[in-house]
Formats: C-alpha cells, sequence, structure tokens
C-alpha cells in the first residue's frame, strides 16, 4: 500500500510516499529556514503563505523521485495537528482535495505520535517501548503500546527543550534554529564552565515531569553577571553549559522512568532527537536498546506521516472531508 504523506505543522513542507509504513520511496523536505533566518524565528504568517507556493512543487517532486503517478497512491495522509494553526491548514486542505481528486481515502493524523513513528521506518522495533519525544513544542516522557496507544508519564511543566535552546539561542544571538547552533558552538565549548541550575521535581505527580524555564533564565542571566561581549570562547562555554544541563535534566528523569518500569527499549524523535550530545550520551547506556531516527527523520517530514497514516489506513480508519487542522496534541492518556 503506497501512502502519500504531507507534513506542514510549522516551517518545513514535507511530502514523501512510503510504502506499508516502512520503505521510503521518496521524503521531500523543503525547509523555509532561511526565510525566517532574518527574524531569529519562525513567523506564522509567512510560513503558511510559503506553504501555499511550494506545497504543490513539493508533491510533484516527491512522485518524481518514487516513480510512481498520483493515481498509484493508494491513501494520503497529512498532519493535522499539532503545530501552526495557518500552516497546518495549507496541508489539510491540499490533503482532502488530492484525495478526493484521485477517489482515496486520507486520514489527518497527529504529528506527535508521527515523530515517535519515524524510527519505525528504519528499524524493528517491539511494544511496547519508552517514547522519548523531544521537539520545538513539546518535552514528553511516554510508554508507547501500539502506534496509536501512548501513556505519558512525563511531560515538562513548562518551556519545551527545543523552546529552551531557542530562547536561548536567540538571547546571545547564536544562529538559528537555536538548537542547531548551540549544538555546533558547544562542540567548541567547555560543558563544565557553569554550572547551571537544575530542577528539583521529586513528589507526586511530578516524578517524571521535567522543567526548562529555569534553566532557560538562568542560562540568560550569565550575560548580565559573566558574558564578555565579543569573547567567542565564553560564548562556546555557555552553549555547552548550557547543552549539558538541558540533556541531564532529561536524561535523569528518563533513567527514573526505565528503572521505574524496567522497559530496557528507548525510541527517541522529533527535533531534539538530532542533538548529538543527547545521542552520545544516552548511546553509553549498554544495558539499553537506545534507538534514535537518522538526523532526516528527527525533523518534521512526511515519511513519518505517511508511514503512521498507514497503520490507521489499514485498520480501516479514515477522516471525512470536513476535518480541521488543530494548534493542540490530541489528548494522550497521562497516568495519574
Ligand atoms: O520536531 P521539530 O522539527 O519541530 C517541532 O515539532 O517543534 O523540532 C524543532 C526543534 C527546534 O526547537 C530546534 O531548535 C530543535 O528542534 N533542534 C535541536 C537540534 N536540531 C533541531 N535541538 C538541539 N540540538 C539539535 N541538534
Ligand atoms: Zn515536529
Amino acid at each position: 500500500m503506497l501512502v502519500l504523506g504531507i507534513e506542514s505543522s510549522c516551517d518545513e513542507c514535507s511530502v514523501a510516499v512510503v510504502e506499508d509504513g516502512r520503505r521510503i520511496l521518496s521524503n521531500v523536505i523543503a525547509t523555509q529556514i532561511d526565510l525566517h533566518r532574518k527574524y531569529n524565528g519562525v513567523v506564522p504568517e509567512i510560513a503558511s503563505r510559503i506553504h501555499t507556493e511550494w506545497i504543490l512543487p513539493v508533491v510533484k517532486q516527491s512522485l518524481e523521485e518514487a516513480k510512481i503517478t498520483k493515481e498509484d497512491i493508494d491513501g494520503v495522509a497529512v498532519a493535522n495537528r499539532p503545530g501552526l494553526v495557518g500552516s497546518l491548514l495549507v496541508g489539510v486542505n491540499f490533503a482532502k482535495s488530492f484525495a478526493y481528486s484521485i477517489d482515496r481515502p486520507f486520514v489527518g493524523v497527529d504529528h506527535i505520535r508521527a515523530h515517535l513513528y519515524a524510527s519505525h521506518l528504519e528499524n524493528d522495533i517491539e511494544y511496547p517501548y519508552i517514547g522519548l519525544l523531544v521537539s520545538g513544542g513539546h518535552t514528553i516522557l511516554c510508554i508507547v503500546k501500539s502506534f496509536d496507544d501512548i501513556e505519558v508519564l512525563g511531560t515538562t511543566i513548562d518551556d519545551a527543550i527545543g523552546e529552551a535552546f531557542d530562547k536561548v539561542a536567540k538571547f546571545y544571538d547564536l544562529g538559528y534554529p537555536g538548537g542547531v547552533a548551540i549544538d555546533k558552538l558547544s562542540r567548541e565549548g567547555n560543558c563544565n564552565a557553569y554550572n547551571f541550575p537544575t530542577p528539583v521535581l521529586n513528589k507526586g505527580n511530578h516524578k517524571y515531569d521535567v522543567s526548562y524555564s529555569g534553566l532557560k533564565n538562568a542560562t540568560i542571566n550569565q550575560r548580565h553577571q559573566f558574558f564578555v561581549e565579543g569573547d567567542i570562547d565564553n560564548k562556546a562555554d555557555i552553549a555547552a553549559s548550557f547543552q549539558k544541563r538541558a540533556i541531564t535534566i532529561l536524561l535523569k528523569k528518563l533513567y527514573i522512568l526505565i528503572e521505574d518500569t524496567g522497559i530496557k527499549t528507548v525510541v527517541a524523535g522529533g527535533g531534539v532527537a538530532a542533538n548529538s550530545y543527547l545521542r552520545e550520551d544516552l548511546s553509553k547506556r549498554e544495558d539499553l536498546r537506545v534507538i534514535f531516527p537518522s538526523l532526516r527523520l528527527c525533523t518534521d517530514n512526511g515519511a513519518m506521516v505517511a508511514g503512521i497514516g498507514y497503520h490507521y489506513l489499514k485498520g480501516g480508519k479514515c477522516d471525512s472531508l470536513d476535518i480541521t487542522a488543530s494548534p493542540r496534541v490530541s489528548s494522550f492518556k497521562r497516568k495519574a
């Protein structure tokens, strides 16, 4: 079964063709990064306008690279949540008309669930496993029981991890996207130069939760105390120390969850799963099976949408033409 997957939730316009939820025939990712760089962040209105211009050529390129015609497609999947509503709507409306025109079913999928599915495109993975979803808008520690059955045990209580990377990078003018810039600059810095704070969230329902606003503010406040304008080494030290703390906050909670559940497989997903410190540090745990998507599948992409969409369509789930987009994640079960 060939599924066309469309992802337009933020600043990537991506369309893929995936066979049987596993074999990627094409995965075109047109990024708008250069168009948002001068604003140091994604401008929603610009993002949605660019999606309207790019969606058709990106679909055409995806079909060409897969060496198929639109009639070969068996179903269409589109990310319809969470994300920037204007951007999501472009993908959703395109998907509806495309599916209608070729008389095939279509389904809207949650792009957070799709991020967790990304590794299944490259690996055989048995359920259940611990899911580590780390992106610009979400930080979720969960038990994944099937592609669609996710029990959330921990989240951030304030900023998402990617958001903290982006805000620190913006404040120090390190580059855009912030996570990529900090990751790169950190290689030249001393990660032990600054001892940034770790939140204390041990009690009750917060056992597996994380928090990033304290770390973000502490890092930003270094500028007033220690930062010397123009001192590149100092910038790299701040970036490396921030990155180390951001990842250790996450891993501390992940390791408690592993200890408590006894589940030894960890599957990461989302833009921050590309972080080199996270990938290296977590991979040191030889007692665990740790799976990261390849870098191209960490970022927003159509292949993960087509991949998870296949499972819904195969199970007979499809949406009617009146579904719409939503900025929010669909409800996850949260353990009390
Ligand atoms: O999943 P994604 O592409 O979009 C969302 O769904 O949010 O994630 C984007 C986030 C941004 O915050 C970006 O700065 C971060 O992922 N990111 C990284 C790295 N590459 C992207 N964060 C840390 N290290 C990286 N190498
Ligand atoms: Zn994403």
